[in-house]
């Protein structure tokens, strides 16, 4: 059938009347107004009462589990059980928080990075490598420089999870066959990159592209020990785009 116009602008409008009513969107749902009295809990409060035996996140800070810091020093060991699912439960937790600046593999090269973000750590550095599992929840629990903190994110327990991941990261890049059961097949990324069909240099670190900048913006230091500051380390100017 064809519309005429007039007919057209009618259809119009009650469309747009119809989605106008759309427009309540949880507005008049029921809701409790903090101070505000209710008549649908017995004691007549909508603001209830703490519940009995709870614990305040700020009550454990002397523990190891939810500090890190053992005699007022960052502790080794993984106070979780060490399973599959932990460190699955990190891997995800990683992959989500981390990795836009340490990328998948760890090395602080993330897309983040690549996009003029200081250069995160690289966790495979021998200096890495021999840190305490508590200096890492210690940077997540409470940032590291350049780096933000994560404990809003990631409770206590995935902190540590997302610990345990990182050293299974680093074996990763630095495994020797005695790491594996005798009689367990070792092959190196080049060979696996080689059977699959990739390049070559999908088994190699890649470089970080000129648009990643090192230090702070006036070469200031910014007091982390052993990191290249603008004035150590230049950044390149990223090239300008060709003009049309
Ligand atoms: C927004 C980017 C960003 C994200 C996301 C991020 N980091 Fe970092 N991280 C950095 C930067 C940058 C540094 C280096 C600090 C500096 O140079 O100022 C760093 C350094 C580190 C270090 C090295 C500390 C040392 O002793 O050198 C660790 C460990 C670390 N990050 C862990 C993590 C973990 C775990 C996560 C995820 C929960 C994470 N980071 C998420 C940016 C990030």
């Amino acid at each position: 059938m064809q519309f005429t116009r007039p007919m057209t602008a009618l259809v119009a409008m009650g469309a747009m009347l119809a989605l106008a009513g759309c427009r309540q969107d949880m507005h008049d749902q029921p809701k409790f107004f903090p101070q505000r009295g209710t008549s649908f809990y017995g004691d007549g409060r909508s603001v209830r009462p703490q519940v009995d035996n709870t614990v305040s996140r700020d009550q454990m800070q002397d523990a190891y589990f939810s500090t890190g810091m053992m005699d007022g020093k960052e502790g080794d060991g993984l106070p979780i059980p060490l399973t599959k699912d932990t460190i699955a439960r990190g891997q995800e937790r990683y992959n989500v928080y981390c990795t836009p600046c340490h990328s998948r593999v760890g090395n602080g090269e993330g897309m983040i990075v690549q996009r003029g973000y200081r250069p995160a750590g690289d966790f495979h550095t021998e200096r890495m490598r021999n840190l305490p599992l508590g200096h890492f929840f210690a940077v997540m629990t409470n940032g590291y420089g350049a780096m933000p903190d994560y404990k809003a994110q990631l409770t206590p327990q995935d902190r540590w999870a997302v610990a345990a991941y990182i050293r299974a990261l680093q074996l990763s890049q630095n495994a020797k066959p005695s790491d594996v059961p005798s009689g367990e097949q070792v092959k190196n990324l080049h060979e696996i990159a080689k059977e699959k069909g990739m390049p070559d240099d999908f088994a190699k670190s890649w470089e970080l592209p000129k648009t990643a900048v090192y230090g702070t913006p006036n070469g200031q230091d910014n007091g982390i020990p052993g990191q290249p500051t603008a004035a150590a380390k230049p950044a390149a100017p990223a090239t300008a785009p060709a003009a049309k």
